[in-house]
């Protein structure tokens, strides 16, 4: 396949050919430049006298977004008017969201984007992505037409069920797929005309949302299993056929239908999921990260989880990958280093009742136990990782009995948003007089302890999955494989470097995450082409390549057509 086929986007310095005029220009988000139209664009699109004199440049516009997003204080609040921003400047908006990348993301994202999509339906303002919906049924493909776009090159898709650690959130769960495409673009460049957020709105069994008169979905329990499992068949089939390359991310799903859809989608589809594999993958960056400061292996690792749903099974799965590709046991044995504690204790092949099929593989026959602590009592782990959604389960007893016997324990809380953390980043450097290295899914700011300062990492899926989602991209590649969150994690934990490390940083500064998504996406591409699963073909300098298809907020000149 030729390369023009690709998403080689055009320079900032190639004119725009505009249809419209005036008032519609304006009203475009995607075309609206506000008040940087220069005088030349005002008089040829019939624009002279709709816009203040001044003209503005890009770096003055980001000022005023500044001046008035520093007026709120409530992160909501910064939420919502940076919403009302995308909705009227899509340039803009991705220029002050890049500006201020470490600002924005908590914002965007986890933690107000939880906070967000709890309020959606009170905060709603206007349309965005799709919503497919049960009554939907049959007629999808003809649904996904009313799209606007010939070209999609990803699809985050959520049915809600289960929005970061608050549970099931029905059409409220809107806010992720949203914010998480919002994050690709940020993050790797992907073109923000290209994706498109989706909500598959079957149902939901939250009774606070059934009842609240300003919810915006569908006012039904879920629908059954079968008629669940027929209506992704039906989208997956609908989207492909529509877009045939299209990448699409499974988002937020419980974790009963999150690891059987991965399993039946990913060889149909390019498509991963983030809960699953993205965690797997930062997580593992992070440990990397934390064993080479401590100059030891992953093979010499006793790791705890806590929680055993997709987000533990899914940093599990990766480790063990990891650590056969250490070359000193097999996954199986590596699997032996591994204890999952759930809401019923240690997951063990002892203790009674039915195994949810992504557990068996972690089952214990060694032990049993009813508590995290008994856990640790017994197993005196090195690491112990939280992906339970129970805040404060990391107690001072668990992490001092840790530290007792392990001088340098490390421990990730993952649970997000902050409110479900399961310990806080000050709480586990004063328990452990500052030995442990810390690493949390929603970010804490830095801790002071005996005159030394901490600045916890915080093992964001955002450093892994627009890499991914690039590379899969830009290579055509026709699956997302686990090699290629292999890949992305080694890539993600080379990138730290040994100042952060000295401060517990387990992860590269955020900043800059657009280099950190072309490293990974260069080397994802190259996976794909060496693995033969590749749709296009390899271009002579693969970097260079992947760095031309990354979109930059900047306005075009306008000419009319
Ligand atoms: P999940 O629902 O698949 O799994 C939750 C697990 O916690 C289940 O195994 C459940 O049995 C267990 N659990 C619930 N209550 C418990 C209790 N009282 N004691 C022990 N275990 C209990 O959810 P998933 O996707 O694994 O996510 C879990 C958390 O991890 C969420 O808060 C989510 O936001 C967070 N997460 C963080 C990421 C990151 O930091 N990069 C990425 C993905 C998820």
């Amino acid at each position: 396949m030729q390369h023009e086929n690709l998403l080689q986007l055009p320079s900032s310095n190639d004119p725009l050919r505009v249809d419209r005029r005036g008032l519609d220009i304006l009203n475009s988000p995607w075309l609206n430049k506000g008040t940087s139209f220069t005088l030349e664009e005002r008089q040829e699109l019939g624009l002279s006298g709709l816009l203040p004199p001044f003209v503005a440049d890009m770096e003055e516009q980001v000022q005023r977004v500044k001046e008035n997003y520093l007026h709120h204080s409530d992160p909501l609040d910064k939420y919502i008017f940076l919403t009302g921003l995308a909705d009227r400047n899509v340039t803009l908006f991705y220029s002050f969201l890049m500006e201020n990348l470490v600002e924005t993301t908590p914002i965007m994202y986890t933690p107000t984007v939880g906070r967000a999509c709890q309020k959606f339906g009170h905060i709603y303002r206007k349309n965005r992505g799709m919503y497919l919906q049960r009554r939907h049924k049959g007629r999808i493909a003809e649904v996904l037409e009313n799209w606007p776009k010939s070209e999609v090159d990803i699809i985050v898709i959520s049915d809600g069920s289960r929005i970061l650690g608050l549970g099931d959130l029905g059409a409220n769960g809107m806010g992720i797929p949203i914010g998480k495409l919002v994050l690709y673009v940020v993050g790797a460049g992907l073109h923000p005309d290209r994706t498109l957020p989706i909500l598959l709105d079957v149902g939901t069994d939250n009774e606070q949302l059934l009842n609240d008169p300003l919810y915006l979905g569908m006012g039904h329990r879920r629908v059954d299993e079968g008629t669940f499992y027929e209506i992704i068949d039906e989208f997956v089939a609908a989207a492909t056929a529509r877009w045939p390359h299209v990448l699409i991310q499974w988002e937020d799903f419980t974790n009963d239908k999150a690891f059987p859809l991965l399993a039946r989608h990913r060889e149909r589809a390019p498509s991963f999921n983030d809960d699953i594999q993205g965690t797997g993958a930062v997580a593992l960056a992070g440990l990397l990260a934390a064993v080479h400061h401590q100059e030891s292996t992953l093979s010499e690792q006793r790791i705890v989880f806590f929680g055993a749903g997709s987000a533990s099974v899914g940093v599990a799965n990766m480790i063990c990958t990891a650590i056969a590709d250490e070359g000193r046991m097999s996954t199986a044995q590596a699997r032996e280093l591994i204890w999952l504690v759930d809401s019923r204790g240690l997951v063990s092949t002892q203790r009674g009742g039915a195994l949810q099929e992504h557990k068996q593989a972690y089952a214990r026959q060694d032990m049993t136990a009813d508590s995290l602590m008994e856990v640790v009592r017994q197993v005196q782990p090195t690491v112990l990782i939280g992906a339970s959604g129970q805040p404060g389960s990391f107690t001072e007893d668990i992490i001092k009995v840790m530290n007792r016997h392990c001088k340098r324990p490390i421990v990730f809380a993952l649970s997000n948003p902050t409110s479900k953390s399961e310990c806080t980043a000050e709480q586990v450097y004063h328990w452990t007089d500052g030995t442990a290295i810390f690493a949390s899914g929603s970010p804490f700011g830095p801790v002071r302890h005996s005159g030394k300062i901490f600045i916890p990492g915080q093992g964001n899926n955002m450093f892994i999955f627009p890499g991914i989602g690039l590379g899969a991209i830009a290579s055509g590649a026709t699956q997302v494989t686990d090699s290629m969150f292999h890949i992305a994690a080694k890539t993600l934990a080379q990138m730290v470097t040994d100042e952060e490390l000295a401060a517990g940083t387990l992860y590269p500064d955020l900043g800059k995450i657009r280099q950190i998504s072309l490293a990974i996406a260069t080397a994802v591409c190259r996976l794909a082409w060496d693995d033969g699963i590749a749709r296009y073909d390899e271009p002579e300098d693969i970097r260079e390549y992947v760095r031309r298809c990354m979109w930059h907020p900047e306005y075009r000149p306008y000419v009319p057509v």
